[in-house]
């Protein structure tokens, strides 16, 4: 049967597909939050029936923390075995009072920019995750089985860190192991132009809390003669970067390979409008390293951001406290060359060579991973490329893209596989933030891109 009964089928099929994906966001699935535990079962639960309900021997596998879920299909065909990846748990939802609707009652709606799917995990990841579970139904509802073997692997902790990933990975590796990874958790470049992502940023995560005096003091009293725990944290902090937005910790930049030549020519193509890019959001002006493209230091330079800071007196009104404490979340996105321990261990030494009589500092980890590099030279990249490109306005590109996916190199170093980054989120979907949304258009031509890359993939070899 053709690839265009296969499209004709998606495109008959979408309210059904829609429908389908609204009732999986309804289950509030945050996976950061022990509260939701029972959601992310709920969520497995879920994939399990809706992968079996298209003939995939799926399981719930229970891990430490949220479970994973693992389907099976095998009808024959020629091509390679795939492994299907995504993620069914989401960012938690607050500020929620910044929400036009419930996270968790999501609406199609129509706006200015067409039609759009709202909702908490919409983009992130659980429409994505579906584009690709529809095509196989498609693919299945017209040819009666699926083109190639395939094993879907979805996992409930990537929005916290993926803590039991690589043992269950390691645990299952035989069941696991397939020719080629595809992952749907990534974004297009600009808004028709679809794309392959071909390097992610890896991740370290530090909490820190910095303590002095025994209690809360009053800062009269105190003040001046009294140290206190949030200048000393805000120098911490504040020394992280100098003046040309490098960031100072020992042997950060050490083994960070340049650019090739011909990657920095092919991200000269791109055309990247950073101005527009920035004045989507309020800015003006890059942020990075002084000498980098705007495009390196999203993409290929690693960064030091700190994510939130607490402490003192920050309720209404005023209080004159000198505060016994003072704590902070600091994240570093990690390029290709560096190694996530020993940016922790620089970043701790940092902090403590920061500290003063008196004071005292405690560190929590909250995870690490390295940067992902792909292998593009395998021909399954461009034979999905043309196939993108034929659905989409624009021709597919191969991105950077500046966000983490642990399990992107996992595959890698656990497996031995390659891994293939395909997704169509938008710049303007506001992923982690309120009113985060997937445009129809994603849902819809993100999962006829699937079906024509499952057909590109799956042509017989001569
Ligand atoms: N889907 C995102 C990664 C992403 C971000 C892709 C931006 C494209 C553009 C992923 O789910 C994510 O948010 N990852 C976290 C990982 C972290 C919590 C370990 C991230 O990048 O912050
Ligand atoms: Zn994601």
């Amino acid at each position: 049967m053709s690839l265009s009964a296969i499209l004709s089928r998606i495109d008959d099929q979408l309210p059904n597909a829609t429908e389908r994906l609204l009732e999986f966001l309804r289950i509030p699935s945050i996976s950061t939050d022990p509260e939701y535990s029972g959601a992310c079962q709920d969520a497995a639960d879920w994939l399990v029936k809706d992968l079996q309900s298209i003939g995939i021997d799926a399981q719930k596998r229970e891990t430490p923390g949220h479970p994973m879920v693992v389907g099976h299909v095998n009808e024959g065909g020629t091509g390679p075995h795939l492994l299907f990846y995504g993620h069914y748990d989401v960012q938690p939802v607050d500020p929620i009072e910044l929400w036009t609707n419930d996270p968790f009652d999501p609406r199609v709606e129509d706006t200015a920019k067409g039609q759009v799917i709202r909702g908490r995990g919409t983009s992130d990841d659980k429409g994505q995750l579906m584009t690709f579970v529809e095509a196989c139904r498609a693919y299945r509802d017209v040819n009666g089985s699926l083109p190639c073997r395939i094993t879907f692997f979805f996992e409930g902790e990537e929005e916290s860190g993926s803590p039991s990933l690589v043992p269950f990975m390691e645990q299952h590796a035989d069941e696991l192991r397939a020719d080629l990874a595809l992952i749907c958790d990534t974004g297009m470049f600009q808004s028709k132009t679809p794309a392959i992502v071909t390097m992610l940023r890896g991740m370290v995560t530090e909490e820190l809390t910095v303590t002095g005096p025994d209690m809360d003091l009053h800062s009269g009293f105190f003040g001046g003669l009294a140290i206190n725990p949030i200048r000393v944290l805000s120098q911490i902090l504040a020394d992280l970067h100098d003046e040309t937005g490098r960031v100072t910790l020992d042997g950060f930049y050490d083994g960070i390979p340049d650019l090739t030549p011909q990657m920095r020519a092919q991200w000269d193509g791109l055309g990247f409008d950073h101005a527009s890019f920035l004045g989507d959001v309020g800015l003006s002006v890059p942020a990075g390293e002084a000498d980098r493209m705007p495009l390196e230091m999203i993409w290929s330079r690693p960064t030091a951001e700190v994510n939130g800071i607490w402490g003192g007196y920050t309720g209404a009104g005023f209080k004159t406290v000198l505060p016994a404490k003072a704590s902070a979340k600091v994240s570093f996105r990690l390029v290709e060359g560096q190694i996530p321990d020993r940016v922790r261990d620089a970043f701790r030494a940092h902090a403590v060579a920061r500290l003063p009589a008196d004071c005292k500092i405690s560190f929590t980890a909250h995870g690490g991973s390295s940067a992902g590099i792909m292998r593009t030279d395998d021909p399954a990249f461009e034979a999905a490329r043309v196939a993108l490109s034929d659905e989409w306005p624009q021709e597919a590109a191969y991105v950077g893209c500046g966000g983490s996916i642990p399990i992107a190199g996992h595959f890698g170093t656990v497996l031995g596989m390659n891994a293939m980054l395909i997704g169509f989120g938008k710049d303007d979907d506001a992923i982690h933030s309120p009113n985060e949304k997937y445009d129809m258009e994603s849902f819809h031509k993100g999962t006829r891109s699937w079906a024509r890359i499952l057909d590109a993939l799956c042509q017989p070899k001569d």
